[in-house]
């Protein structure tokens, strides 16, 4: 049985839960996260896809939107993360763009929120069932819950990030060492360090700069909403 591990994962997280069904499982390991990769590996066929990746504004990573229609795996477990506040609708969202494939599990892990600087230390001994379903192959397609979430969140995406999340360039400290450029998951630094519309707000880019050249500017509300007590329990389906 072929088994394909497709993550996306700019900031590590999502790929540390990746890693650990990989180990187990053995198969494909494929990073989706750079624009490069989501083409090369368009047409990558599975039985089986595990795909891995992070709630953004309780919606899909948009890169993964886009990619998430190309994956041709009759099943797909997800794993998914999100920064312990909410994830909405998001499997339902994921399981729309897949088309075809059946869903037959998933993890919904809080993990270290990218906007913040606390570590969440993920107990993995939580996987082990699931782990043990896909192993034994003992598995089927699985209904998959309707969940309250924000509707303004999806209608506003772009906006709600922009108007909350700035990026700031400072092009004296630059030494033009391109980083950012080549770890962009959305492409979105042009070589002069411009960052464009395309931008969805990751922050790899300020956390990569070896010369802190890249900072981040966030909102009062976002300020606070991060302040908010995140969840810590992992849900195994
Ligand atoms: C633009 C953006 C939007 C996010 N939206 C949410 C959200 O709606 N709910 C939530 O709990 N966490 C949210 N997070 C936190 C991410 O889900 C979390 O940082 C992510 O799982 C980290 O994955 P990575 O380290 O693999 O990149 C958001 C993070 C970013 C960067
Ligand atoms: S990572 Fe920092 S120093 Fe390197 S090119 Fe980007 S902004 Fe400049
Ligand atoms: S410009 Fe920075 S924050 Fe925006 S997508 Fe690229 S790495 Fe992420």
């Amino acid at each position: 049985m072929e088994i394909v591990h497709g993550y996306f994962s700019p900031n590590g997280e999502t790929k540390k839960i990746a890693q650990l069904f990989y180990n187990e499982l053995g198969g494909k390991f494929i990073d989706l996260t750079l624009p490069q990769s989501r083409v090369d590996y368009r047409k990558l066929k599975a039985d089986l896809y595990i795909l891995s990746l992070p709630v953004y504004l309780q919606n899909i990573p948009k890169p993964m939107k886009s990619f998430l229609i190309h994956v041709k795996a009759p099943q797909v477990f997800i794993n998914l993360t999100y920064g312990g506040f909410s994830y909405g609708n998001v499997l339902r969202k994921i399981k729309k763009q897949l088309l075809v494939s059946q869903i037959v599990g998933y993890t919904i892990t809080p993990v270290k929120h990218s906007f913040i600087d606390q570590q969440i230390d993920i107990q993995y001994t939580l996987y082990d069932s699931v782990i043990k379903k896909l192993k034994t192959q003992k598995y089927h397609e699985i209904k998959i819950p309707y969940r309250f979430h924000n509707v303004l969140f999806s209608m506003f995406e772009k906006s709600l990030m922009k108007s909350n999340f700035k990026l700031i360039v400072d092009k004296n400290l630059c030494d033009h060492c391109n980083l950012c450029i080549k770890e962009c998951p959305s492409g979105s630094i042009t070589q002069s360090i411009k960052i464009l519309d395309s931008c969805i707000s990751c922050n790899h880019c300020v956390q990569v700069c070896p010369r802190h050249a890249i900072t981040s500017k966030k909102s009062k509300f976002l300020t606070s909403y991060l302040k908010r007590k995140q969840k810590t329990s992992v849900v195994v389906r």
